[in-house]
């Protein structure tokens, strides 16, 4: 279990001035004020959970993960997980945790990757009937033995992404933090990363907290999700409630078998679609029930055709960024 309770952490950075004195005052006497990056952040993750952790650039993502995984400690507040005290019990605690970091490798550069993996064996002590398994499963999704004899130095970002993947898996630790680990992937990348995140959490039952801001990422893998701003929490909870809660409208589109002018159906007119005449097209807001809308047009046309379109996550997180989570 991971828990996190009022979790603050701060950093001194330097104004940064501009023009001759500017950069004068900057070298001998800079201006410093604190950035608070993580402002009392408080949630919990039962076991086996896979959790996305988004929020836009400069949110206190990274820091939460660095925090969670014991490179940085807190100012105050307390991190638990699995019983550990992540920057105290760092030693102990690394057998337990695989982290991957999508901006910087774990790995070593100048060695091929099945070199790597060897190493990690051997510095985690990984049984080799745990460690033959987990090659070959890592393979079957991640295609690993096509780059596999090459420095990790020549791999491109998708391979790179995949074996430092892999690497964090190698030792079956209980608990995974992933920073962005599909940042600059191309589709199909992604997709493999994605099947195996999954793969793993369901077949092992580890933790997975991941962070993000692909929008694709959290629809196809997370059940719920954190929502950070600032360092602090705006959303906590599934993404089908996100959508019930914060999810104005849903787009009804209804192909007819005439052209019409247009149509109100419960309170809504439709606009005509220009391209397609035919296709008149509802914004319905939450409350209004679609059986009795479509009941409604089709007491006055006749129907060939109908779509629904649910909100889509990326707008209300976008809206929630912006309003924040209370006035969404
Ligand atoms: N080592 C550091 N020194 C100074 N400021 C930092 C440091 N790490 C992060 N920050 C600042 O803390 C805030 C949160 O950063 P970060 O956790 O990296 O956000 P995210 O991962 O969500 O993009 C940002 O304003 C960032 O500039
Ligand atoms: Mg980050």
């Amino acid at each position: 279990m991971i828990e996190l309770e009022n979790v603050v952490r701060s950093f001194k950075i330097v104004k940064r001035k501009s023009g001759f004195r500017g950069t004068l005052k900057n070298l001998f006497a800079p201006e410093t004020e604190i950035k608070r990056a993580v402002n009392n952040l408080s949630f919990t993750i039962p076991d086996g959970q896979m959790v996305g952790f988004i929020g836009p650039n400069g949110a206190g993502k990274s820091t939460t993960v660095k925090m969670l995984s014991g490179v940085l400690y807190p100012d105050s507040g307390s991190l638990r997980v699995n019983g550990f005290v992540p920057h105290r019990d760092r030693k102990k605690y690394v057998r337990h945790i695989g982290v991957v970091f999508g901006q910087r490798s774990q790995l070593w550069q100048d060695l091929p990757i099945t070199d790597s993996f060897e190493m990690l064996k051997s510095i985690y002590k990984i049984p080799d009937e745990i460690y033959r398994t987990n090659i070959e499963l890592f393979n079957e999704i991640l295609s690993l033995h096509t780059f596999e004899n090459k420095q990790v130095r020549q791999l491109s970002l998708g391979q790179r992404m995949r074996a430092d993947i892999a690497a964090a898996f190698l030792h079956n630790p209980d608990i995974i933090f992933l920073d962005e680990p599909t940042i600059g992937l191309d589709v199909v990348v992604k997709e493999n990363v994605r099947a195996f995140i999954k793969s793993i959490n369901e077949q092992r039952g580890c933790t997975v907290i991941f962070t993000t801001h692909d929008m694709q990422d959290i629809e196809k893998v997370c059940k719920r999700i954190l929502i950070i701003d600032e360092g602090a929490l705006l959303y906590d909870g599934t993404t089908e409630k996100l959508r019930d809660v914060f999810g104005e409208e849903r787009v009804l589109t209804v192909s007819l078998n005439e052209k019409t002018d247009t149509l109100t159906a419960c309170g809504i007119k439709s606009s005509v679609d220009a391209e397609n005449p035919l296709d008149h097209i509802f914004r319905v807001p939450k409350q209004i029930k679609l059986p009795e809308m479509i009941t409604e047009i089709s007491a006055k046309a006749e129907i060939a055709d109908l779509r629904i379109k649910e909100p889509e996550i990326e707008a209300i997180i976008r809206r929630i960024y912006e309003k924040g989570a209370a006035d969404a």
